[in-house]
């Protein structure tokens, strides 16, 4: 069985995708690990990462994106049936093991999700609610479900914030892991994620754990860096804290516009080693929480 992990903060700009498609790069390149990125969002900065425009305008125009499934979740047709198989796009980069669900440009939002809700409700909020809560708890395990047992990882990239599909991919998730930066406003995106996800434990609509917090530095180590790291240390224990942190690294930028991850453009880049190392500890803390390694290669 796959392990889900939502890769997320609720503040944009701190290095989800980064850290997303660096990580899931590394454990299928150097790890012989199976692994699905799913990019659940319309900014599509995973996708791009990963192909490019052209190669993504042509799965767009063949309707082979993450929109397909979800709409087919929510308004079966079946003369318009589409497989999760026939969308994942297979050994992306050139890297066995590497695939990836392409995001779209076009998902449902939350309003049109509410309009086509409320149609189907007999009025009362408490039906309403009730389907709500349903669509949140069901849209992504019934996506990801016929694949699950065919990866080690399914890395779930967000955008910044909160909606239905990013409930659902929480929900739908075993681990999540917290990529921020030292300065305040990235630990107010991490207090309400918390805030999020607590809510949805207390009514027991997930079993998710937090796997970890990844900060990347903004530089040379400020007084607020340092107070900042010790306050997130004390919040959510120092155990949770990955020693690895990413540097800012010119070559970490420079990768996207190649449409690949920084650990194949320039690996010898101080950004790729430490995604190189960033991976080992990664695999090292999964173990180490499952007390066996289900690893090959490590
Ligand atoms: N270590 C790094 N060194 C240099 N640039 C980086 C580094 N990490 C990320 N970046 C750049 O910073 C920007 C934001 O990173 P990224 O897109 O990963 O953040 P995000 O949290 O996914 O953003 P969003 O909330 O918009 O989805 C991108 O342009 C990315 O290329
Ligand atoms: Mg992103």
């Amino acid at each position: 069985m796959g392990h889900v992990i939502s890769i997320v903060n609720m503040k944009g700009g701190v290095g989800k995708t980064t850290v997303t498609v660096n990580l899931a790069t590394c454990l299928a390149k150097d790890r012989a690990m199976r692994v699905l990125i799913v990019d659940l969002d319309t900014q599509i900065n995973a996708t791009l990462s990963l192909m490019p425009p052209l190669n993504f305008a042509q799965l767009r125009k063949e309707k082979r994106t993450l929109k397909q499934l979800v709409n087919q979740t929510i308004q079966p047709n079946p003369q318009s049936h589409f497989s999760i198989h026939d969308i994942i796009q297979r050994n992306i980069c050139n890297v066995n093991g590497l695939d990836l669900l392409p995001g779209n440009i076009e998902l449902y939002n939350d309003f049109l999700l509410a309009v086509l809700l409320y149609s189907k409700t007999n009025s009362s909020q408490q039906d309403f609610e009730r389907n709500w809560n349903s669509l949140e708890n069901s849209l992504i395990r019934t996506i990801l479900q016929p694949v699950i047992s065919s990866y080690d990882w399914i890395f779930l990239d967000f955008p910044p914030g909160d909606n239905l599909l990013t409930r659902s991919g929480l929900i739908a998730s075993h681990f999540y892991l917290i990529p921020t930066k030292p300065e305040p406003l990235s630990v107010v995106g991490m207090g309400i994620l918390e805030g999020h996800i607590k809510k949805l434990k207390h009514y027991d609509r997930t079993k998710i754990e937090l796997f970890g917090i990844v900060f990347s530095s903004l530089g040379h180590a400020t007084r607020m860096a340092t107070k900042i790291k010790n306050r997130v240390s004390a919040d959510f224990g120092e155990d949770k804290i990955f020693t690895t942190e990413i540097p800012t690294n010119v070559a970490v930028a420079k990768a996207v516009d190649q449409f690949q991850p920084v650990v194949l453009t320039e690996p010898t880049s101080t950004g790729a080693r430490a995604f190189t190392e960033l991976t080992r500890e990664f695999v090292q803390r999964f173990s180490k929480a499952v007390g066996a390694s289900p690893f090959k290669n490590s």
